[in-house]
Formats: structure tokens, sequence, C-alpha cells
């Protein structure tokens, strides 16, 4: 793991990044009541926050960028990606959007027939719950025990629980039921993988029920890479031969083409082959995102995805990234600090219940090593905790989230290694004294997606 293969790629422009003192860390911080979200990047030397439209794009990219085609209708860039998606995703028809929730927000309608009707998923990503709830819809999570236990080594820790599913369609009526999505990988537990035993058991129940299945496409060549190294069988099947099989088992997707798709802003939907749904999703696009050989994307950004498409699934490439999240994440389990074992695809989760068990929920542990990080090391991270997760809208009370998450976000092709010792170095500095470390409590609190703009102070 520490001696592992060198980058397939060398850079050819650079970005500078500057580390501000120590006593300017701690005013910034402060003056923005705690909420790294508030912050100005030029203030972060090292930023985890996401790996959502942060990666780094290639020559080959940029050299797209020059000859992306503007044209409103017929765009030579739309035709271009279509070919990417067909060769690579293997569904026929898409149309272009502006990121993943965009696709979500013209999907999702068409999907959801009836307010109140489910939608079962593994873990939904946050943004995904908000559009199938503004839809009427409720967004059930059905992930595997496993995934809740972050010591435990699983491979695949994104799967469905099966009997949970089936027992759900039968318990509500399948006719209470949207459809199934299943999200690659699954971001909120850590960057799970699903396995293609599990892809292929909830295509089953869900043929037997007479659901449609749908993907979250979001980190899909991830997701293949790891079927690739842990699900026997697969191990001398090429990644696009993984992916390929993958979706076969799905009538359609929405993609955050910001992760995968490495490139800084872009979505899309992909239907298999229903014609009637791609019909309806075309005549929906157009006031929502824009014209469908557009879609909410300059020519240039869907040349610069049809690109980024063939890139991601290059094994040497993905071996490299997912290399660097193993690298860091075994930095850390080296020193003793707990994080979702096995690591995912995309991040770092340090367990922050474990890390500060003297701070209760409602405190923010994952929020309070968040903060003391960005001090030690000008690294920013994000809390995926209770800080997140609100208040019950019922009660009023702040609800307790299952996990208390520091997520370390890496950015595609970004940071070297010897950036990942800096984030672990500081980190491990922060665990030697963390019964020191003190919680949160609000100065300013919103009512909805508080995390993003709230102000906290340290409990005294
Ligand atoms: N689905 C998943 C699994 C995601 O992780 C995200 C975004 C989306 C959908 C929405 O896509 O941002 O392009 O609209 N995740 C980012 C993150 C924001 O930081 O994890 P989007």
């Amino acid at each position: 793991m520490y001696n592992r293969k060198a980058e397939p790629y060398k850079i050819k422009m650079v970005e500078p990044i500057k580390l501000i003192s120590r006593e300017e860390r701690e005013r910034k911080i402060a003056e923005v009541g705690y909420n790294q979200f508030a912050l100005r990047s030029e203030d972060v030397f090292i930023d985890l926050l996401t790996d959502s439209g942060t990666g780094a794009m290639s020559d080959w990219q940029w050299a797209g960028i020059m000859q992306g085609d503007e044209a409103y209708a017929g765009s030579r860039s739309f035709y271009n990606l279509e070919k990417s998606v067909q060769d690579i995703i293997g569904y026929t028809y898409f149309v272009p959007t502006h990121q993943g929730r965009g696709a979500e927000n013209v999907l999702f309608p068409l999907l959801i027939k009836q307010k109140g009707h489910y939608v079962l998923g593994n873990m939904h990503f946050d943004t995904t719950k908000a559009h199938i709830e503004l839809k009427g819809g409720r967004a059930i999570n059905l992930v595997i025990e496993e995934a809740y236990e972050t010591e435990k080594e699983h491979p695949f820790k994104g799967n469905f629980d099966l009997e949970k599913l089936e027992a759900f369609i039968k318990e509500k009526g399948v006719e209470n039921c949207s459809f199934v999505l299943i999200t690659v990988t699954c971001n909120s537990a850590g960057g799970q993988p699903v396995s293609m035993e599990n892809i292929k058991g909830v295509k089953k129940i869900a043929d037997q029920y007479g659901l449609r299945v749908f993907f979250d496409a979001a980190r899909f060549a991830e997701n293949a890479y790891f079927i690739k190294q842990r699900e026997a069988g697969y191990e001398n099947k090429t990644i696009p031969e993984i992916i390929l099989e993958m979706f076969s088992y799905g009538e359609g997707l929405t993609m955050s083409a910001k992760k995968d798709g490495i490139v800084n802003m872009g979505g899309m939907i992909a239907i298999k082959e229903d014609e009637e749904l791609y019909t309806q999703v075309r005549s929906m696009v157009v006031p929502i995102e824009g014209f469908p050989t557009y879609g909410g994307l300059a020519g240039r950004d869907m040349e610069a995805l049809a690109r980024g498409l063939r890139e991601v699934v290059e094994e040497d490439y993905l071996e490299s990234r997912i290399g660097q999240i193993e690298y860091l994440g075994q930095r850390l389990t080296d020193a003793g600090i707990p994080i979702q074992r096995p690591v995912g695809g995309h991040a770092v989760f340090v367990d922050c219940k474990k890390f500060c068990p003297h701070i209760p929920y409602h405190q923010f542990p994952a929020q309070a090593v968040c903060v003391e990080l960005y001090k030690e090391a000008g690294v920013r991270g994000v809390e995926i905790g209770s800080f997140l997760l609100g208040r019950d809208p019922e009660t009023g009370e702040h609800l307790e989230s299952p996990m208390e998450f520091l997520r370390l976000t890496i950015p595609r092709r970004v940071y070297t290694d010897r950036h990942m010792d800096v984030v672990a170095d500081a980190l491990i500095e922060i665990w030697k004294r963390r019964e020191t470390l003190k919680g949160f409590d609000f100065t300013y609190e919103p009512e909805v997606l508080r995390h993003f703009t709230a102000k906290l102070k340290p409990v005294e």
C-alpha cells in the first residue's frame, strides 16, 4: 500500500496553493462561525470538501474544450458524448443536464406517479433524497447493517439488504413503490461499493414485483474497479466489461458527471431502451435544463465529458486513484484512528463517534474534528453526521445520525501522496490530544440545510 505504483500521468500545469499561518487560520475559522463552507478557498491549503467538480482535466480534455461545438441544436460535441455514453454505459438514449441534481429534477417526477410513493435505495445522497421528497416521494435506505459498523471489514458495504428490500415491498405493497435506485458507489455509507451479485439480486426482486431499477451513477467507474478487485469471477474482466454488465441490470440512470466524468460541471440522464420514457424526458428537459442536444451544458463541456468518460475507465488511472485513498486510510489506521473500513472509492470517512466519544451528537463531534484539522494544517474536510442531518420536523429536536463522519474527500488527479501525508500527520497530531477537543453550539441556525450556512461557537 505504501509502495504503490506511481501516478500514470505527469503534471503539465500547476495551481499554486498557500498555507496561511496558524494564527490566521484560527482567526478565519472563528470569523466564519466555525463553518468550513463559509471559508474562502484561498484560505484553504488542501481542500478535501468534495470530489465533485474538483478534478483535474487531462490535456486531451482541455484540447476538447477548444474544439467544443457551440451550436444550439445538433452540436457535434453532443454526438461525441452520445458515442461515449453508448460505448461505455451501453444505453441507447441520453440527455445532458447541468449536474446530477438537474437530472434528478427532470427524471424523478416522471417516475414518482403518486404522492407518498417509496423510492427504494441502498442509501440515497442528500440532494437525491431532497428531489424524491420534493416530488412527493419517500426515500427509503435499505443498505446492509454492516455499513453502520465502521471497523467491520466487508468488501461491499454499499450492498442492499435483499431481505429488507423484499420485506419492505411486501409490507408496504408494490403499488406504493415507485422504483429502485442503486447508488454506485454508495457515497453516504463511505463511498462503499455494491457487488455485481447484489445488483443482480436487486434486479431479480424488482423483476419479481414489476419494479423498475435505476442507477445513481455518479461514481460508477470506482464501483466497477472494486468489483474487479474484490468479487470472485471478475478478476479477469476489463473495467469496461464490468461497467456494461452492471448497467445491463438497470433501465436508466442519473449521473453527476462532476465525479467520474472528471469534469468541473455536468450531468446526464441515460435510458437503456425505453423510448417512451426517453420521449418524456426529452420534452421535460427543454423547459428545465435546455434543448436536448445541450441540456444545460456548453458544447465544450460536453466535449470534455465525452473524453472524461473514456479516461475514467482506464484501469491504471483507477488503481492510482483508489490507491491514493487506500494510502491515506492506511496511514490513519496504522496510527489507530477509527475510519470506515475498508476505505471507499472517493474519500476516507473518519469515525468521529469513536474519535471524540466525549462529545455528544448534538454538539457535533465530527464538526469538532473538522474545525481542528483546518486549524492544524489548513485542510478542509466536511462533516457528515448530526450537524448535516438537522432537526426532527415534528418535535424540533436534533436528530441523531447513526454515524458521525468527517469525510476527507479526494479530488481526482489533483493532490499528490505528499499532500496525503500532510493530512495524515495533522490528524495523527489531533488524535493524540483528542480528549481536549470541544463540541459546538449554534449562534445562528437556518431552518433548511443548516450545515451550509449555520454559525457555531465552541461549547465552554
Ligand atoms: N448522487 C450522488 C451519489 C452524489 O454524491 C451527488 C453529489 C449527487 C447525486 C448530486 O450531484 O452535485 O452534480 O448535483 N455529491 C457531491 C458530494 C455534492 O460532495 O458528495 P450534483
